[in-house]
Order: structure tokens, then sequence, then C-alpha cells
């Protein structure tokens, strides 16, 4: 496919079959998203970590609708090619079914979102197949569900046990059944998400879920080095922006305080007619 193409939903269920990996990043903003599309990642997840990440929040919890459908639509203003997920933040897709189409058509419509993530297992299953009958592609999360932070206590892998293994194949398949196009494993035992990437022929996309997955997703200001209050064990780091962000405001604070910005070359000047008429009624120094 060349660059310019826009990537679908059959084309994700299609690498899975000819077992290319999937690439999937996040992105909150225009100016990552473009990079991205350059880049040429397959899907952009415009994820409910922008909670933490961007707006400072100890956790996802806080996000709301109107935080994703903003940063949704700078992320598609920004990216034309890779296929563009919103997360449905907390509460979003918890209360009604009505409520939750509409919250989910929000992120379609005003985002320009072309589908829709859902955290958790079997228990979702009545807004999932209302969203997919409604049109909304959904991918579904499971795993180490961020949402759930206070159920699990904090952070921890998922599935550890044989009962929570087992519980997650079976939400998986069940997910699958109700016709979500991919399925993100999330801090899960390479094992289990082995067993699910081979059980399902939807594709799954790991974030600390091992090298079996079908796909793999970071927190892109984590592989940017942005973000340094948690750092989890799965991330890999590719560039160190902090320390790169941080050397540019100290030296522009230097050179402000010394003087030396804004130099000529960085500076308006008038005319000469104008400046010589300026410096005979007003004395203009120079
Ligand atoms: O919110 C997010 O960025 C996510 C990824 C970690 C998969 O859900």
């Amino acid at each position: 496919m060349s660059k310019e193409e826009k990537i679908t939903i059959p084309d994700i269920l299609k690498k899975k079959k000819r077992k290319e990996k999937i690439v999937m990043l996040t992105a909150y903003d225009y100016p990552l998203a473009r990079i991205l599309d350059e880049v040429g990642v397959d899907i952009i997840l415009v994820g409910d970590s922008l909670g933490m990440v961007v707006l400072g929040y100890e956790d996802t919890l806080r996000v709301t609708l109107d935080d994703m459908v903003r940063h949704t639509a700078a992320v598609s203003r920004g990216a034309k090619r890779p296929l563009i997920v919103a997360d449905m933040p907390y509460l979003s897709f918890h209360i009604t079914e009505e409520e939750t189409i509409r919250n989910a058509g929000r992120l379609i419509v005003e985002g320009g979102a072309e589908a829709v993530k859902i955290e958790g297992g079997r228990k979702r299953l009545p807004m999932i197949r209302r969203l997919i009958d409604a049109e909304i592609p959904v991918m579904g999360h499971l795993g180490l569900t961020p949402q759930s932070v206070n159920v699990f206590g904090g952070y921890r892998v998922q599935g550890k046990e044989l009962s929570r293994a087992e519980e997650l194949i079976s939400d998986a398949e069940a997910l699958q059944e109700a016709g979500v196009f991919s399925i993100v494993l999330e801090g899960v035992p390479v094992e289990i998400a082995e067993i699910i990437s081979e059980r399902l022929t939807i594709p799954t996309i790991g974030i600390g879920a091992g090298a079996g997955c079908d796909g793999q997703v970071l927190v892109s200001y984590d592989l940017l080095g942005f973000y340094q209050d948690i750092v989890p064990k799965f991330v890999r780091r590719y560039a160190d922006i902090y320390s790169v962000v941080r050397e540019a405001f100290s030296r522009f604070t230097s050179d402000v305080r010394e003087g030396s910005f804004p130099d000529d070359s960085e500076s308006y000047h008038l005319p000469e007619e104008v400046k010589e008429r300026l410096r005979e009624r007003f004395g203009v120094k120079r």
C-alpha cells in the first residue's frame, strides 16, 4: 500500500491474515499526529492516557468526553492516512446504551475518529453490541485496563492466576464474537497474550504483553522519554525529549536574561524614510 492510501479496518484485519505486524502509537495533538502519519504507523490511538501524560492527572479517570473530542479532532486534522481510534473515557460508556452511542458518536462526528476503544470484558458486551449496530467500529481492551485502577488496587499485571487467565481468554473470545475488530492486551503475561492471539481471528495489539501479539502499541510520550512520572518495565525509550526540551528552555531563559535574545536578525525594522521621520520627531535612537 502506498503511503497516501487511507488505512481502513479491513486493512487491519488483512494484516493479521498476512502475519504483518500492526504498528499503533498514541497521539493527542496535531504536530505528533503529523509525524506519525509521515512515518507510516497503521493506527493512531487518541488514548485517555492523555489524562496522565498531557493533563497531569494521577490516573485516567478524570478525563472527560470533551477532552477526548477536542484532542481527537486535533489528531485527525494532523493525520490523514492512519486509522484513528479514540478512547471512550471513564463513565462515557457505563450508564445507558443511548448515552454510550451519543458519546461515541461525538468522537466520530466532532472528533473525526474512525473507531472507538472500550476497556473491559464481558460486562461491556451490551454497549459494544449497540455501538457496532450503530456502525461504530470498536476496539476492545483487556488485561491491565487503567480505568479499573481502583478495583485492581494499582497498576498490576493481570492474569497470573489460572482463574484470571481463563477469564481473560474467554473475555477475548466474547469480544471477538460481539464484533470488535481488534483487542489491546495490556499488562498480561506473554503466554496469555500468545494463547489469545492464536485463538482469535482478529488482531491483538500488545502493550506489556510480549512479542506474540499481532501488533504493538506504546504511549508516545513514554517512547519519547517526555513523560517520566511512571516508567513501566515494558517501555522502550527511543529518545530523551524531556532533556532536549529542558535544555532548549534553559538556554532561552539565559539568553533573555543576558540580553542575547532577540538579536537583529530576529527583529523587525522600519523602512529608512519612516525611521528618519520618527528620528526627527521622537528621537528614535538607531
Ligand atoms: O490510553 C492509552 O494510551 C491506551 C494505551 C495504553 C493502549 O489505552
